[in-house]
């Protein structure tokens, strides 16, 4: 892979923290220039340090954040409803969303109670085209993470969902799961202004060593297929998951 920032960091707790500035950097600055920051927060369980760092009244970033003029989307959701372990909804809702001033109105919740997860998507797809119109959305912070197998959001190898090119949600299918999954697709992910992985653990260190270092392969590893048009690309990564980078 060409065109990212590399940045190693020693542990999990250095990476929520060094995430947590970048965060309040990149909200600041949207703020500044056009008075609102849209972010797509990353699922999973590795963002939940940093968003519990965010919401910490006690950790200098909360008072940092300008939190009325946030718009929280996610890049992806579970086929599941929002106070089921496994929501990525209910994760950030309770390591930070409960804790922060928001509105409900400014947190984009995708819809994973729907019975069809194709409905799901295309109501949060309705959501996006009142934002941006039939623009495809052009966000200003993308969190993500890093599945072992090289997936990233809900987009994992060989997924038709890799080939979508229009629609902004799709609702695909995930056979090693046996579940559907709600994810943007890779257009709205390649618009954004920025975009951050957040890769932790020795567990990571095969599969970051095989999405940055070698020749590129999206369909096997759809996390290589980030590459934003013209935005900023940061892998932010501890120094286990780096082990075996050259
Ligand atoms: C999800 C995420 C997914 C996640 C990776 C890494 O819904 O699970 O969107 O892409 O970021 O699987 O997950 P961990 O952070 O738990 O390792």
């Amino acid at each position: 892979m060409s065109n990212y920032d590399l940045q190693v960091v020693s542990d999990a707790a250095e990476l929520a923290r060094t995430a947590a500035a970048y965060f309040v950097e990149q909200s600041r600055q949207a703020v500044a220039q056009i008075n609102g920051c849209a972010v797509a927060l990353a699922g999973g369980s590795t963002p939940k340090l940093l968003y519990q760092l965010l919401a910490d009244p006690r950790e200098p970033f909360r008072d940092q954040v300008p939190w009325k003029k946030m718009f929280f989307l996610f890049t992806d959701e579970r086929h599941v409803p929002p106070d089921h372990p496994e929501s990525n909804y209910r994760m950030a809702h309770e390591a930070m969303l409960a804790h922060v001033p928001v509105k409900r109105t400014q947190v984009l919740r995708m819809e994973g109670e729907k019975e069809n997860a194709a409905e799901a998507a295309q109501d949060y797809e309705d959501i996006l085209d009142e934002l941006y119109g039939v623009n495809t959305p052009d966000l200003e912070l993308v969190l993500l993470g890093l599945g072992e197998d090289g997936h990233t959001a809900s987009l994992f190898p060989h997924s038709p969902a890799l080939k979508e090119s229009e629609r902004p949600v799709v609702a695909p299918w995930v056979e090693k799961l046996n579940a559907y999954r709600i994810t943007l697709t890779l257009p709205v992910l390649n618009n954004a202004a920025s975009v951050m992985f957040l890769v932790s653990g020795v567990a990571k260190a095969s599969i970051l060593k095989e999405v940055l270092q070698t020749d590129p392969d999206p369909d096997r590893y759809p996390a290589q297929a980030v590459k934003p048009t013209s935005g900023n690309l940061i892998w932010l990564v501890d120094e286990a998951a780096a082990s075996l980078l050259k």
